[in-house]
């Protein structure tokens, strides 16, 4: 009798995987054990370089040391209490992220759809006390993304998104980003907020340009109606300021945060400057876990690292030398790249092809972890420690794959 093959540890995840977890994931298929820095290393023992990052969510690398101190200290001191009690942790962190991004509250929570979601519950409550209860509607920008949960998947422009769960809320408009006409003639009386990513991460990073974001400002502050930023995947130092808009030097009177604030570990933020900032009282808005000690605990030392290892500066350097490589790439290589964009460590390649499925496979042979976008855009979202040797390996990797698929 021969015995039965041996399955391998990624074999038997993939297995459990697939018959108890819930399919809204394609994931590919490695299976990831260990991460330090910006590698991730694999059940075979394999180095990851790793330009994703979770996706733009492990700020300072993985496993940097100081964020794994913190949240080991953290959880054997206190690792949970109730928002009905005062948290030291919650309040340096409040005050921080203030002086950070000059906004003047913040409320907590766990991700980034949350921190949509009281930005819009700020934005409702906020239009009915400026103009009455007709005051509701939040325009946002075709190609956003905003999260999952119902109110910020209205929110995010995107019918493949929303289709399957129609009806969805009410009050929503949609528009084409850097329009500033179309946005003038939209804006009415019943508007409480404009909402939008000052660079769209999800749909490949397209860029609001600075005269836009300025004149979205202006308009705002004419005709008295919230500008929410939404700075989830842009904020947090990865352009090389901590917020995306402060490189063009746009204030917003809402700004959400999440994925990088904490280097992996949950948290979100909903920060909001004048009377925005005390729109919600006891009662409006909550959350169980939000803001808990351990989850500061990991963002007080992200904030420090980010401080401490210039990590804002590494972005700007170390991105405009990544993009400048893409472009002589794309010199290089003509008819293959159509576009390279984005701002410090938020990049993006739009190919002239629609081959960046096979592009990302290539690059995933070579152990170079990116992301594809649609049919042909690249994302880059590397932690902000990456260096310039990183970038010539990844540069190497997208060149082997396009040349093979030429
Ligand atoms: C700009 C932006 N906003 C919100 C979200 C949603 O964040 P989360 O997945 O943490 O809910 C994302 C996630 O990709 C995002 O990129």
């Amino acid at each position: 009798m021969t015995a039965a093959p041996v399955k391998s540890e990624s074999e038997i995840v993939f297995t459990h995987d697939k018959e108890y977890v819930m399919g809204t994931y394609l994931r590919y298929p490695v299976l990831f054990v260990r991460g330090e820095g910006v590698f991730l290393y694999d059940s075979l023992g394999q180095e990851w370089l790793d330009f994703l990052a979770g996706i733009a969510v492990v700020q300072v690398g993985h496993c940097h040391p100081r964020i794994a101190q913190a949240i080991a200290q953290q959880a054997s001191t206190l690792m949970h209490i109730s928002n009905l009690f005062h948290n030291p942790l919650q309040a340096r962190l409040a005050e921080r992220l203030c002086k950070l991004t000059d906004m003047e509250k913040v409320f907590f929570c766990n991700s980034g759809a949350e921190a949509n979601e009281c930005a819009i519950k700020i934005a409702r409550k906020w239009g009915k006390q400026q103009r009455g209860n007709s005051c509701y509607e939040i325009i946002t920008f075709h190609g956003s993304f905003h999260g999952r949960t119902l109110g910020a998947v209205t929110a995010t422009a995107q019918p493949k998104y929303q289709e399957s769960f129609a009806p969805l809320m009410p009050g929503f408009r949609y528009l084409p980003l850097n329009d500033i006409e179309a946005l003038k003639s939209a804006v009415t009386e019943q508007t409480c907020a404009v909402m939008l990513e000052p660079i769209q991460g999800e749909s490949g990073v397209n860029l609001a340009t600075a005269e836009y974001l300025a004149a979205v400002r202006e308009l705002c502050t004419q005709r008295n109606v919230l500008l929410i930023l939404d700075e989830v995947q842009c904020g947090t130092g990865r352009t090389g300021k901590f917020l995306g808009s402060q490189s063009v030097g746009v204030d917003g009177d809402v700004i959400t945060l999440a994925k990088g604030i904490a280097d992996g570990f949950p948290m979100g933020a909903c920060m909001a400057r004048g009377t925005a900032a005390t729109t919600l009282v006891p009662g409006d808005h909550g959350s169980t876990f939000a803001g808990q000690p351990l989850a500061c605990a990991a963002a007080l030392a992200t904030l420090d690292v980010i401080e401490e290892e210039k990590l804002m500066q590494n972005a700007a350097h170390v991105g405009s030398y990544f993009k400048s490589c893409l472009q002589k790439l794309q010199a290089e290589l003509p008819g293959r790249i159509q576009e390279v964009r984005g701002r410090g460590l938020m990049i993006g390649v739009q190919l002239a092809k629609p081959e960046a499925k096979a592009v990302y496979s290539s690059m995933m042979e070579q152990r170079i972890i990116a992301n594809a976008v649609g049919d042909s855009i690249l994302r880059f979202v590397p932690p902000l420690v990456v260096n310039e040797s990183h970038c010539d390996r990844v540069i190497t990797a997208l060149k082997n794959a396009l040349v093979s698929l030429a």
